[in-house]
């Protein structure tokens, strides 16, 4: 990696030493409702709240070179142009370097004596981006220069800016005031925002038409305006509108000069719209550029920005763990991947193009996990708005948009553990929170709006769904699919054009989940344990009931002899079977079944994981999703026979299943696999990046396994599911620091050859320092458990009553 890059773990930044990473390196900004992507060159773009519906700058995806467009600077000294983030035009730089932090990114380039800085960040709780800029002269001569800031501004509706051109090439437009250029295309009708494009310093000219700076036949490495050293003072009429402002330096031998760039979305509210014909109010825009127009605010906002981390981070910091990967990512990295996941669901990224997908139901139910520590207001006001997406019958929509909150009908529901997920998220809030109000909270059904159904209703209707849907054996219908979304056995398609998830006949279908099965399992021990908590025995009785049902029913009928079977198909044949050809065994239904109690008592559960090892895994690359892979395509089966074998759902190694194994191992206590498996996907484990490409700092979503011709590739990076889940599995299984509904659980479970580790966790208000010894080098069980200095039976330790708020925990390992 070296080649590259390297974790700066004191500053909490990865750092990227040179421009040409194997693929773009990108970073995440924001964390409110303001959000940007940006990468080690200054790509990306921006957008407020949702990527689709106010998308504030332009981003050409799947282009070539890859990620073309951003927030550049360019420099004109004399007769040479460059960029400090080495794009668009890619000069040779004598120096480059750009620190990935949370949620900042600091580019830095040198050339000719001059060296350009620029911070790009989201303040928190506000809807600006800044860019802080420095110039520094670092030669022993007067230096003269043009710095020009370029973006491309955006008509927020993504999708149909980058369709519609015979519209879109006639509504754009602008005002410029100024060293601010307030981009308002569609103003005049129904839109009541804008985006501000401004300088804090005063500049020399402005060009807003993209003909005017960039030219027809140029491209962003070329610019006309830049080339001739002039801004052309352009006024966008219709066509492309930019923000492009030049200023003009000159800097003795060892002077600097700092300012910002701003780029804002504003919202008029109440405020009058014009202030003349055609003359838009601009008097929130004027506010924020005066506002950040003293560069010590501009700091302060940075300031904010790094305190803000600090205090979402400083809920669960481990310290003296033995290995650095697992500390590092569950300290740092870890988190900062499940705030994006959190925020952007699978929506935008450099890989989900903000217009494709909105919130998915399943899998915002499963970011919750991995976030709720860190704001858990936030995560309640999430469940609630995803359960708001739940039909009266059970069903969900699967996707839905952040800005209205309303269900995609395009894809509407019939996803069957979609249900399910809401009960994890939910007791997931509880335990980290003891905030059961949330249960009576009304959320309306999609279907039945005002309803004052509460959330406790729609959990109750999730697990009557399940019930009420089950097939031959006695195990839950799968509907279009079950997590694996590309499972798809009532879809039957041959027909190129159609959706593999959508298309089938659901109504009246026999294939059945195990993968189901086993989520049911664990949501109904959850719901049990929480009713218990509540003191309703009775329903906990209930649910108890049910579980035990559905465990006779999947050990029964779903046990193959070495695994679990991973469904059954609409003609209720096997699939991930001994019996079946091709793709015997599948990955989640061990996953799932081992931790939903399956295979406990009988020795299932340690052999259906050592068949996972015999023919799913690989050191350092993971588990892949099945063996053998699909070499045909099944028409009974749908998309996952679809891919080319060792890519995605047919056979890659997909990280986010793997983190169900890993909870396994720690289930039936095999520490030593157990951290073995969770650093085989790590990305901060991984050593060669020329093979891996992915970002070292985030999950990616799958890694091409030893069934392609590409094994280690990592590809679609930072929005998947196996953040939350990697953080569930390192903070709660592996260090084993778990909130209860009544306390934190300690149970680590570790290679036998640590000495221990040490975890800070503010739970409920209280500092719990957690010291973990392991004096007989044992992998699991609890010896001794002292709390503040007395011991306590068991392995949970209870909160405080008498209103302390740092509680000191000794755990000594070796039951
Ligand atoms: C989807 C998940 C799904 C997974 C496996 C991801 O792309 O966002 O909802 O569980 O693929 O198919």
């Amino acid at each position: 990696m070296a080649q590259y890059g390297y974790f700066d773990d004191t500053q909490r930044e990865f750092v990227i030493t040179r421009p040409d990473t194997p693929l773009p390196w990108l970073n995440m900004l924001g964390q409110d409702e303001f959000f940007g992507l940006c990468t080690q060159t200054a790509g990306g773009y921006s957008f407020w709240k949702d990527a689709r519906l106010r998308r504030l700058t332009r981003y050409r995806y799947n282009n070539n070179p890859m990620d073309n467009d951003g927030r550049f600077l360019y420099v004109k000294q004399g007769k040479s142009v460059w960029n400090p983030g080495w794009k668009p035009v890619r000069a040779p730089l004598d120096a480059f370097e750009c620190r990935h932090g949370l949620g900042y990114t600091r580019i830095k380039g040198r050339k000719g004596g001059v060296e350009v800085e620029q911070l790009i960040f989201v303040p928190p709780d506000e809807n600006v981006e800044l860019w802080r800029v420095t110039v520094r002269n670092a030669s022993k001569s007067t230096q003269r220069l043009s710095l020009f800031s370029f973006v491309e501004f955006c008509f927020f509706e993504a999708l149909n800016d980058m369709t519609n051109y015979q519209r879109t090439y006639s509504i754009g437009e602008v005002e410029v005031e100024g060293s601010a250029i307030y981009h308002k295309t569609e103003y005049r009708e129904r839109r009541n925002h804008y985006t501000l494009f401004g300088c804090t310093r005063p500049v020399a000219g402005f060009d807003t038409s993209r003909d005017a700076f960039v030219g027809v036949h140029r491209g962003l490495h070329d610019p006309q305006a830049v080339l001739a050293g002039k801004c052309t003072n352009s006024h966008a009429y219709g066509w492309n509108p930019v923000g492009a402002l030049q200023v003009d330096l000159a800097l003795k031998p060892g002077k600097s000069e700092t300012f910002a760039f701003v780029l804002a979305y504003v919202e008029q509210g109440d405020l009058p719209k014009f202030d003349a014909p055609f003359v838009m109010n601009k008097a929130r825009g004027r506010e924020i550029l005066a506002k950040y127009s003293d560069i010590a605010v501009v700091d302060s906002a940075f300031s904010a920005l790094k305190g803000r981390w600090q205090d979402l981070l400083s809920t669960y910091q481990a310290t003296h763990v033995p290995n650095p990967h697992l500390q590092r990512t569950v300290n740092i990295w870890n988190q900062v991947q499940c705030m994006a996941t959190f925020n952007l669901s699978r929506s935008t990224s450099g890989y989900e193009t903000g217009i494709g997908r909105g919130m998915g139901y399943r899998d915002s139910n499963q970011d919750i996990l991995g976030f709720v520590h860190m704001l858990p207001a936030r995560a309640r006001q999430r469940i609630l708005d995803i359960a708001s997406t739940q039909l009266s019958d059970g069903t969900c929509f699967h996707q839905y948009q952040p800005l209205t909150k309303k269900g995609n009908a395009d894809v509407g529901g019939g996803f069957n553990d979609d249900p399910l997920w809401l009960i994890l998220s939910t007791c997931a809030y509880i335990r980290e929170t003891g905030d059961t109000g949330i249960l009576g909270e009304p959320c309306g059904y999609a279907d039945k709006p005002g309803s004052k159904d509460t959330l406790l209703h729609h959990i109750e209707t999730s697990i009557a769904f399940t019930l009420r849907n089950r097939g031959p054996h006695g195990l839950p219908l799968i509907g279009h699919a079950d997590w694996n979304d590309c499972l798809n056995l009532n879809c039957f398609s041959k027909e190129p054009n159609e959706s593999f998830q959508v298309t089938g006949d659901i109504a009246g279908s026999k294939a059945e989940s195990v993968m189901i099965a086993g989520l049911f399992l664990y949501a109904a021990r959850e719901l049990s344990s929480l009713y218990r908590f509540l003191g309703a025995p009775g329903d906990a009785a209930r649910l108890d009931g049910h579980y035990a049902d559905m465990l006779r029913t999947v050990e029964e009928k779903a046990w193959d002899g070495a695994w679990y079977t991973r469904a059954f198909d609409a003609e209720s044949r096997p699939v991930g079977s001994r019996r079946c050809e091709e793709g015997k065994i599948f990955i989640e239904s061990q996953g799932w079944c081992v931790m939903g109690g399956a295979g406990a008592g009988n020795g299932r559960a340690k052999k259906a994981l050592m068949s996972v090892e015999k023919h799913l895994y690989t050191p350092q690359l993971g588990c892949a999703l099945q063996w053998p892979p699909y070499s045909t395509y099944h028409l009974e089966l749908g998309e996952v026979t679809s891919y080319p074998p060792g890519y995605k759902e047919n056979a890659g190694v997909f990280t986010h299943n793997n983190t169900w194994i890993h909870i396994g191992w720690t289930l039936v206590g095999d520490g030593k696999r157990a951290l073995e498996y969770y650093l085989s996907i790590c990305p901060s484990a991984k050593k060669d990046h020329d093979v891996y490409r992915s970002e070292p700092y985030v999950y990616s979503q799958m890694t091409a396994s030893q069934f392609s011709p590409t094994p280690g590739e990592g590809k679609n990076s930072w929005l998947t599911g196996t953040a939350a889940w990697s953080f569930v599995v390192g903070s709660q299984y592996i260090l084993g620091i778990r909130p209860e509904f009544d306390g934190l659980r300690i149970d680590p479970c570790i290679p036998g050859t640590w000495k221990g580790f040490t975890v800070q966790r503010r739970f409920r208000g209280v500092m719990f320092t957690v010291t973990v010894t392991n004096p007989r080098r044992k992998s699991k069980g609890m010896k001794t458990l002292l709390v503040d200095g007395r011991r306590v039976e068991g392995n949970v330790v209870p909160l405080p009553t008498d209103g302390r708020t740092a509680v000191r925990v000794e755990a000594v390992l070796g039951a």
